[in-house]
């Protein structure tokens, strides 16, 4: 297959096919950062701008990572430190950027359709990484790969998204993605975490936990985004992780050699208990391990396309 798209913004707009192009080119890019030196020349001379407005520590690293061990350059760029601080604009300040001839540019933002406003404006390609509730392209992306390596397929796998469903953009792009390569998505949450109509883009809903993870062959379990809520949704904590949270009685419900999952960073005790995180069945720093392979699979394809079509 020949990649033919220069930003990513969003799994909405890839095809299955694009999607399991990306998962095997990251294949083949993993055991590079098993190596004792972990670095291969292949975007040598191509520079990366991560342009973080949002905390994070998996994505960003990650997506520095990637960029090193594929011998781009890479310059961060965080709110804190910018000249947006000073008042200029989103939009003026990676004008500037692009004057300075980057390839790519890497963003996060609070608002969902940042990235997606930027990559009609400017040259170099725009990876979302984290648009407001919308989307985490890379991230589902990292946790299909994983779910891949660990049970060898994809497609008829049933997978229950449990949480806040309303404020993840990590459920939105896991949604497209698994729904795209036929496995069969379960959500539950609390009815004021579960979005209006969400059963349109292909999903159950359920509203008991036990329902939704019953045989499942993987859980994945959402952070609580207090930052991205005005008011309270939920009555107390205590009552979530009483009502919602995964423990282990409730993994019983699951298939026995269900794989447990989190984008991270991980509420302990709220969503997910400690000893289910750090259990046999938890694959959540393996999800982290993949983030890298994915993320030099993606910066690997779109510096591709942009050096063959300059246009
Ligand atoms: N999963 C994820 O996006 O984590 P960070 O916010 O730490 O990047």
């Amino acid at each position: 297959m020949k990649w033919d798209k220069r930003d990513l913004l969003g799994l909405e707009q890839l095809t299955k096919d694009e999607i399991i192009f990306i998962l095997d080119t990251a294949d083949s890019f993993k055991e590079i950062s098993t190596r004792a030196i972990k670095k291969v020349p292949t975007l040598r001379g191509k520079t990366a701008v991560l342009l973080f407005l949002e905390p994070s520590t998996r994505t960003r690293v990650s997506f520095e990572l990637a960029a090193k061990r594929l011998s781009a350059d890479m310059v961060n760029i965080s709110a804190s430190t910018s000249s947006m601080l000073k008042g200029e604009s989103l939009r003026d300040t990676v004008r500037n950027i692009e004057a300075m001839k980057v390839d790519l540019v890497i963003m996060r933002h609070s608002m969902a359709g940042a990235p997606h406003r930027l990559a009609g404006e400017i040259e170099p390609g725009v990876i979302n990484a984290g648009d407001g509730c919308h989307e985490h392209p890379t991230q589902a992306l990292l946790d299909m790969f994983t779910i891949r390596e660990k049970k060898g397929r994809l497609k008829g796998l049933k997978v229950a998204i449990i949480g806040d469903i309303s404020h993840s953009r990590v459920a939105r792009s896991n949604i497209w993605g698994l729904t795209k390569v036929g496995a069969e998505v379960v959500i539950a949450g609390p009815p004021t975490y579960i979005p209006p109509y969400i059963e349109k883009m292909g999903v159950k809903v359920k509203y008991r936990v036990e329902e939704a993870i019953k045989g499942v062959d993987v859980v994945m379990v959402l952070r609580i985004q207090r930052e991205r809520q005005g008011k309270n949704l939920i009555p107390s904590l205590r009552e979530y992780r009483k009502i919602f949270g995964i423990n282990r009685d409730r993994l019983k419900i699951a298939k026995p050699d269900a794989l447990i999952m989190h984008p991270g960073p991980v509420n302990r005790g709220i969503e997910l208990d400690p000893d289910v995180a750090d259990g046999p069945q938890s694959v959540i720093l393996e999800q982290v391990t993949s983030g890298v392979a994915i993320r030099m699979a993606v910066m690997y394809l779109l510096s591709g396309v942009k050096s063959e079509n300059p246009d």
